[in-house]
C-alpha cells in the first residue's frame, strides 16, 4: 500500500506523539499496577531479575510527579552511571514532554550529560539522583514526598533516606532482587525476626511495610515473547545457586551441595582431543603467598578440552612456578610460543621489585628458554562487576551442553567440578583457586561466542 505524503505525515506526527507520552501508552504488569494506589508509607518490591522494577519504579515516580504539581521525589540507585543510564533513562522516556526548561536528559551521558542531580518539570514537581556511592551525609537534607530505592540500601542509606519522608508523611520504596548482597537487616525489618516469608504476591505486614513479591513469569512480564522467556531461563539454568533469588524472587539462595549442578561423568575422559584445536593458559596466583593454580586447555569453537593443571599450595617463586608450567606444557609437547591465550589473575599485591606477577612469570618463562623476550604475553583476568558469576555460568553451561570434556588426570579441577560449593573459606575454599583460574581462560577462549556472551549480565 502507497501512503499519500499527508497520511505519511500525520502517522509519523502519530507516532512521535506515542514515543513522547509513555506515560500514557505504559501498561503496567500486573503484579505492579496497583503501586500507584498504595498508601502504605514503606514498600518493599522483593522481585526477581528483569520483572521490570527499574522500570515500573521510573513509571511511579513520574506518573506522581507529572499528577501533583510540586511534587518532590527523590530516586536512588547504586551507582551514578545506573541512575543516570538506567534509572535516569528510564524516568526520561516518561518524562520527557513534562520538563521545565533547562531540564535535559543527554542520551547515553545522563541528566543534564550526568553532572546535574535533580529532574525539574514545568508543574514544579522535582526528582532528585542519589547513589549509593556517595557518603550517608549526601542523602540528607529537604522533606520528600517519595524516596524510591532501586536495589537495596545500605542500613544507613535507609535511614537517612527514611527520615526524608518522615514529616510529609511520605513514602519510601524499596526494590530489588535479594542476590549478592547482605539483607539480613532488611528482611526483619520488613518481616520481623523469625516470621515466615512472604509468598508470591501482596501481604501487609505488622511492622507496617507492605511487601509485593514477583517472581519472573510470562504471565508478570507479558512484554517478553515466550522465546524470550525461554531464553532467560536457560541462562539461568546455568547459575543454579542463584535461580531462587533471581526467579522466584526468594530472600536466600539455596544451599547447593556443589555448585556446577551442569557437570556429570559425562563431563571427565580419558581420551585425549582430537584434531587442531587452539591452546590456551589460565593463571590465578591467589591472595596469599602459595595456591598458584594453572589449566591448561585445548579449544575449538565452543567445545573445550582441559588437557592439564598444576596446583602449588605452598609458597612458590615466580621461577619455580613457571618452571612447572613449561614442563606441563613440554609434557603435552606444546610449544610455549604456540600459546594462543594466556590469562593471568591481576594481583599487584604480589608483586614482584615493582612487577606485577604476570610479568614477573613471563620474565621467569624468558629466562628458562634463553629467550630475550617471553614467549607468550599474559593478559589480566576480566575483574569487572558480574566477571566471577559469568565464568562460573559458562563452565558450568559448558558441561550442562556437552561441550566441556576434562581429562582424569586433572585431579583438582575434578575435584573443584565435582564437589566445590562455591565458597572461599576452609577446606570448601581450597577448590576455588583452580575454578579462578578455569574460569579466567575459559571466559577469554569461548566468552565472545553468543550462546557464552549472553550469559553476562549485572
Ligand atoms: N510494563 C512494561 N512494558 C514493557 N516493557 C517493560 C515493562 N516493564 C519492564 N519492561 C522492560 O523489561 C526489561 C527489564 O526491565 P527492568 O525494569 O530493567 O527490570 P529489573 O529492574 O526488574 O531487572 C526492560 O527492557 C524494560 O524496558
Ligand atoms: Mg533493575
Amino acid at each position: 500500500m502507497q501512503l499519500a505524503a499527508s497520511q505519511r505525515a500525520s502517522l509519523d506526527w502519530l507516532t512521535d506523539i506515542g514515543a513522547r507520552h509513555h506515560l500514557v501508552t505504559f501498561r503496567p504488569s500486573v503484579v505492579f499496577v496497583d503501586l500507584l494506589t498504595e498508601t502504605a508509607p514503606q514498600i518493599l518490591i522483593r522481585a526477581a531479575n528483569r520483572v521490570g522494577k527499574t522500570r515500573h519504579v521510573a513509571w511511579l515516580v513520574a506518573k506522581r510527579m507529572v499528577e501533583q504539581p510540586g511534587y518532590r521525589a527523590r530516586v536512588v540507585g547504586p551507582t551514578h552511571s545506573h541512575i543516570h543510564k538506567v534509572l535516569g533513562k528510564y524516568l526520561a522516556d516518561f518524562l520527557t514532554p513534562y520538563l521545565a526548561p533547562g531540564s535535559r536528559y543527554v542520551h547515553g551521558k545522563g541528566w543534564g550529560s550526568g553532572r546535574v542531580d535533580t529532574i525539574i518539570l514545568a508543574n514544579g514537581s522535582t526528582c532528585e539522583l542519589k547513589s549509593l556511592k556517595d557518603d550517608v551525609e549526601a542523602h540528607s537534607g529537604t522533606s520528600l514526598h517519595l524516596v524510591a530505592m532501586d536495589e537495596p540500601p545500605t542500613p544507613e542509606h535507609y535511614v537517612e533516606n527514611a527520615a526524608r519522608v518522615m514529616d510529609t508523611g511520605g513514602q519510601l520504596i524499596v526494590a530489588a532482587t535479594m542476590v549478592g548482597r547482605s539483607v539480613r537487616w532488611l528482611r526483619e525489618l520488613v518481616q520481623g525476626k523469625g516470621e515466615v516469608d512472604a509468598p508470591a504476591g501482596r501481604t501487609m505486614h505488622p511492622s507496617g511495610w507492605l511487601q509485593i513479591v514477583a517472581q519472573f513469569s510470562r504471565a508478570n512480564c507479558p512484554w517478553y515473547s515466550q522465546e524470550q522467556v525461554e531464553q532467560w531461563l536457560e541462562v539461568m539454568r546455568a547459575s543454579a545457586w542463584q535461580w531462587a533469588q533471581r526467579i522466584e524472587a526468594a530472600w536466600d539462595g539455596v544451599t547447593l551441595e556443589r555448585l556446577f549442578t551442569g557437570v556429570s561423568e559425562r563431563t571427565f575422559t580419558f581420551d585425549d582431543p582430537e584434531g587442531r584445536s587452539r591452546i590456551g593458559l589460565g593463571i590465578d596466583h591467589g591472595e596469599v603467598q602459595g595456591h598458584q593454580a594453572a589449566v591448561l586447555v585445548a579449544y575449538t569453537g565452543t567445545r573445550t578440552f582441559v588437557i592439564d593443571e598444576y596446583l602449588n599450595e605452598i609458597a612458590t617463586t615466580p621461577e619455580e612456578d613457571a618452571h612447572a608450567i613449561l614442563q606441563m606444557l613440554a609434557a603435552h609437547r606444546i610449544d610455549p610460543t604456540h600459546m594462543d591465550i594466556a590469562v593471568g589473575d591481576l594481583n599487584t599485591s604480589k608483586g614482584f621489585a615493582g612487577y606485577s606477577v604476570n610479568e614477573a612469570l613471563q620474565e621467569a618463562f624468558a629466562q628458562q628458554l634463553h629467550r630475550k623476550t617471553p614467549p607468550f604475553v599474559i593478559q589480566p583476568a576480566d575483574k569487572a562487576r558480574g566477571s566471577v558469576d559469568w565464568g562460573l555460568r559458562c563452565i558450568n553451561a559448558a558441561a550442562l551442553r556437552g561441550e566441556l570434556q576434562v581429562h582424569h588426570r586433572c585431579h583438582h579441577l575434578s575435584q573443584c567440578l565435582k564437589h566445590w560449593k562455591g565458597t572461599t573459606r576452609g577446606e570448601d575454599g581450597k577448590l576455588a583457586h583452580i575454578a579462578d583460574a578455569f574460569r579466567y581462560v575459559l571466559v577469554a577462549a569461548i566468552g565472545s561466542h553468543a550462546s557464552y556472551a549472553r550469559l553476562r549480565f549485572d
